[in-house]
């Protein structure tokens, strides 16, 4: 089934609490969203996926937790400081500022039916460039002016890596390739933010870092491209949603060799294919551009970017070969938010009961979804039925989340589980008192299975698995 537009999953979302706009109460603010019951749980478990892929089930990559705030030296020596702004035009004729390559993902304010631009009464000036990064001042400073207390929050959740790269490796004493997960927030004062939660302000990454010998690194940057496709479609995405988009020489930052994005199909309503698709991640081969900029001997070929102020040198000794150099990285760097929003988008179907009416099932993958199994009175006066559904739910609940709902009929919670995901629904009624068992009820095909309340916990977990 061909993805819903997003407006779809904003309703859904706000209705059955995955995420709010944020400050709603006092009229929101742009592109901030607050993440619900349900949402938290969704984008904890896609980070667990992740965590689990990369950091459980492999050998050779660790995680670390670095700051959001780094010295201000971080962002000058990995070239942030100077190079990382997006192009923006003004409009004399509505006042609206917008970002030059992104017009498609914005309505004109005075013609919404266009993209800014795109009307004769458009005016449009030519491009400059905007720092994108997020200051703020450190400690009890004078004023807002004083640039010695100048600091940013972290554009990218990497840097913290790179500069860590020296301390991990001191203490893992890992041999090449190795890599280093992280997960954390990023800020970007995006100047056109918008289309939900695909491009805010506030984000989460999942970056990892692979260290590799230079030349490893174009069949390893293969390796991930291919690899993070499978991790994608595990997620319940169908492989029609995604495509791949190799960067353009012009398109590339200015550290990467070689950079592809995995896309997915954001924008189903639109008419032209290729404008359907954005960004859900990119994979790089950022070279030992960051090892070397962060070094205290960053010598590079034409003898640039000298580093006077790092104490550490950050090249990598094989002790096999006796060579000292920098080892290139290949970074796969993901958004939770984009991945989430992909995730809800593919997962979104409609279905239509006995009676004709419409009934949204979103299908998320047992791994995903918020909530495993709910557990439901038939009788909600029925206090033997209701203490037996309540035992039940906390007999599942260390094994697999699970919530109990006697809030309205059978058919109503039925279809509110549909809409959030949950996998199974585990119906306690009179003949439950009688023959110790209940019904199990599957989302996706609404078959129902008697099934004992002694073997339940084990009927579900496989089931889940
Ligand atoms: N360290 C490399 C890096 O940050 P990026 O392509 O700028 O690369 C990586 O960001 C991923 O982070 C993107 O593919 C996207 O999933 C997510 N991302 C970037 N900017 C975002 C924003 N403003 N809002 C939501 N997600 C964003």
């Amino acid at each position: 089934m061909p993805a819903p537009n997003i407006e779809t999953i904003v309703s859904l979302s706000k209705r059955r609490g995955f995420v709010y706009p944020a400050s709603e109460i006092y009229g929101g603010l742009g592109s901030s969203w607050d993440y619900g019951p349900l949402g938290v749980e969704l984008a904890n478990n896609i980070k667990k996926s992740w965590w689990n892929w990369l950091v459980y089930e492999r050998d050779d990559i660790e995680g670390l937790d670095s700051s959001i705030i780094q010295n201000r030296l971080t962002w000058k020596y990995s070239g942030h400081e100077t190079t990382f702004s997006d192009p923006l035009v003004d409009c004399r004729a509505c006042k609206g500022r917008f970002r030059l390559d992104k017009l498609l993902d914005v309505q004109c304010p005075n013609h919404p039916a266009v993209h800014p631009g795109d009307d004769k009464e458009c005016d449009l000036t030519e491009a400059r460039e905007f720092n994108v990064m997020f200051r703020t001042t450190v400690g009890a400073v004078a004023s807002d002016e004083d640039e010695s207390a100048l600091a940013y929050l972290r554009p990218e959740t990497a840097q913290g890596i790179f500069i860590n790269f020296a301390n991990v490796l001191n203490t893992s004493r890992r041999k090449l390739s190795f890599g280093r997960a992280q997960i954390g927030k990023a800020f970007r004062n995006e100047v056109t933010p918008g289309n939900f939660i695909f491009r805010t302000r506030e984000f989460e990454q999942m970056e990892m870092e692979y260290f590799v010998r230079p030349e490893d690194a174009p069949r390893i940057h293969q390796e991930w491209i291919d690899g993070f496709q499978d991790w994608i479609k595990s997620l319940g995405i169908s492989d029609s949603n995604l495509s791949l988009y190799e960067q353009s020489d012009k398109e590339l930052a200015h550290y990467a060799e070689r950079t592809v994005d995995i896309m997915y199909r954001y924008f189903p309503e639109r008419e032209e294919e290729d404008k359907q698709w954005d960004e859900l991640m990119g994979i790089a081969n950022r070279t030992d551009y960051d090892l070397r900029v962060h070094s205290k001997k960053p010598e590079d070929a034409e003898g640039k970017r000298i580093n006077a102020d790092s104490t550490d040198d950050l090249s990598y000794f094989d002790t096999q070969t006796n060579e000292r150099f920098y080892p290139y990285v290949i970074e796969p760097a993901i958004g939770v938010n984009r991945t989430l929003l992909a995730v809800m988008m593919d997962a979104y179907t409609e279905k239509t009961n006995e009676k004709g009416e419409t009934r949204v099932i979103l299908k998320l993958t047992p791994e995903l979804a918020p909530i495993k199994v709910a557990v439901l009175p038939l009788a909600k006066n029925k206090p033997e039925i209701t203490e037996l559904a309540k035992k039940l739910r906390r007999d599942l609940q260390p094994s697999m989340r699970a919530v109990y709902d006697d809030t309205g009929g059978i058919g109503k919670l039925y279809a509110r589980q549909d809409e959030i995901g949950t996998p199974f629904c585990v119906t306690v009624d009179h003949e439950s008192l009688e023959d110790n068992a209940v019904t199990v009820r599957d989302r996706d095909t609404w078959e129902q299975e008697r099934v004992s309340i002694e073997t339940l916990k084990e009927y579900l977990e496989k089931r889940l698995s």
